[in-house]
């Protein structure tokens, strides 16, 4: 019997067909099938194989002790994003744009870690000379650091069993290959048997391990769906091109809280933290300029204010022009419509630029109206007070909807001087620095009649 057959796998979804075709029927997907052979002789069980068995425990009697040992990554705000460092034996995924630094955050913590661990740093990507070339730069030169560079994922297993380090990273999993299948690197089963195997390893010999993971152009991570199933936590690392900053979000954790973020700020010398994202957003900010509102943002405990800006200007066009640069194209559009129909504020001869500065991406429902008045304030050409910030949510009707986190936004905005703060009306927290709007035509009122500071 043949011991190979050849099948059909969606790279977005890690569905398999028999036969090609031009969509994917699992995810509806266009041009997502590419061949791969996969081995048969992996999938058949042999009868008469030992199992063993686990006796399963009442969940009471589950030991907790040293599952939970967390290893420092030397980062104190990458600690706290990830519930107070790596915990041992937890795998995580970081993902992000080419070139916007993960490797260089990679080695500055592999570094930190082998002052008191050994750590193995797998490269795919790069020559041990290259890597040596950043380690030099950023200072990360630690005999305690094993640098190397291969892609066959048996010789690594090889490697990390002879070796046993107590961390490692893998940079990246798309450039590693396992010689038992067929495809090329990068391809969904290569992805899923490298990261599979990694995974396997550093559970069963409690190794904390991070993977890279290339992205695609739309900004997802490369390979299907059972990538981020398989890892324990995946962290995304964003920034916008040209700018020094670096935003670490946490999407998902099973040993901590997802949502929390670390901010970081590229140098010569590598990524430095940013220990008051904050003030760091908010240092630039012009004063006395039309359309631009503070966001107090958060999807986890750490808040951070952002400033929110719009441009409106007329338009040259038949279609007027809108643009996003942070946030979603299709939210711009609802809130202009919104603004539209329940604030008289009328776009359609209107080009609307918005931007979230400092290269953030927010997708959080808060920033509805933060990004309302943005767009008011420079349709009117009238500044918003420097002490006002903003968030809720906006329904369809013109209505301001409660969003996570109230608290924690509140009290961040305050520290930082903002004692006008726009909120939803079903606020329940009693504090002089509120104003609490239940429309989008209050929350105009507010920014038309307020009193500018001085
Ligand atoms: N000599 C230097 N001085 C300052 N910054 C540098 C220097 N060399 C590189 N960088 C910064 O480091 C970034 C590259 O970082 P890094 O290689 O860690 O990214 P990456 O996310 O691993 O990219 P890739 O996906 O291509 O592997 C560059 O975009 C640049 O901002
Ligand atoms: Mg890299």
């Amino acid at each position: 019997m043949k011991k190979t057959k050849t099948v059909y796998v969606c790279q977005e979804c890690g569905a398999s067909f028999p036969t090609w075709s031009g969509k994917c029927s699992a995810c509806g997907q266009w041009n997502t099938l590419v061949e791969e052979k996969i081995d048969r002789k992996k999938h058949t069980h042999k009868t008469g194989v030992k199992t063993t068995y686990t006796r399963p425990l009442p969940i009471s009697k589950v030991k907790k002790e040293d599952t939970l040992e967390r290893i420092s990554t030397g980062i104190g705000s990458l600690d706290e994003a990830l519930g107070g460092g790596i915990v041992k034996g937890q795998v995580l995924l970081i993902s992000g744009e080419p070139g916007i630094g993960k490797s260089t955050l990679l080695l500055q913590v592999a570094n930190n870690i082998s002052e008191k661990r050994k750590v193995l740093y797998i490269t795919g990507e790069e020559s041990a000379q290259q890597v040596y070339i950043r380690g030099e730069r950023i200072g990360a030169l630690s005999d305690n650091l094993l640098i190397m560079s291969e892609t066959n994922l048996e010789n690594i297993i090889s490697a990390i069993e002879k070796e046993n380090p107590e961390f490692i990273v893998l940079d990246s999993v798309q450039t590693i290959y396992s010689s038992e299948i067929e495809s090329a690197a990068g391809s969904v089963s290569q992805v899923r048997e490298v990261s599979g195997k990694i995974t396997e390893l550093a559970k069963s010999k409690n190794i904390s391990t991070m993977i890279v993971g290339q992205v695609t152009k739309e900004g997802s991570i490369a390979g299907p769906k059972v990538l981020e199933h398989i890892v324990d936590s995946v962290v995304h690392f964003e920034g916008e091109r040209g700018h020094a900053y670096r935003v670490l979000k946490v999407i998902k954790n099973r040993f901590g809280a997802a949502g929390e973020l670390a901010v970081f700020s590229m140098k010569d010398r590598g990524l430095e933290e940013v220990k008051n994202p904050s003030s760091f957003f908010l240092s630039e900010r012009p004063e006395g300029q039309a359309g631009s509102v503070i966001f107090p943002f958060t999807e986890g405990s750490k808040p951070v204010l952002v400033e929110v800006q719009a441009l409106v200007s007329k338009t040259v066009y038949a279609v007027p022009q809108r643009r996003a640069q942070g946030l979603d194209l299709n939210k711009l559009s609802i809130i202009i419509a919104i603004l539209e129909k329940y604030g008289r504020i009328f776009l359609k001869d209107r080009d609307v630029f918005s931007n979230i500065v400092g290269g953030m991406v927010i997708r959080e429902p808060a920033l509805d109206l933060p990004l309302a008045l943005a767009i008011a304030s420079s349709f009117w050409e009238k500044p918003v007070d420097k002490r006002i910030a903003a968030f809720g949510e906006i329904g369809l009707t013109g209505e301001i909807r409660s969003v996570h986190y109230t608290e924690h936004r509140i009290k961040e905005a305050k520290k930082f001087g903002f004692d006008k703060i726009i909120v939803p009306a079903s606020t329940d927290i009693e504090d002089s620095s509120l104003i609490k709007v239940r429309t989008i035509g209050e929350a105009l009122e507010v920014i038309k009649n307020v009193k500018i500071s001085s």
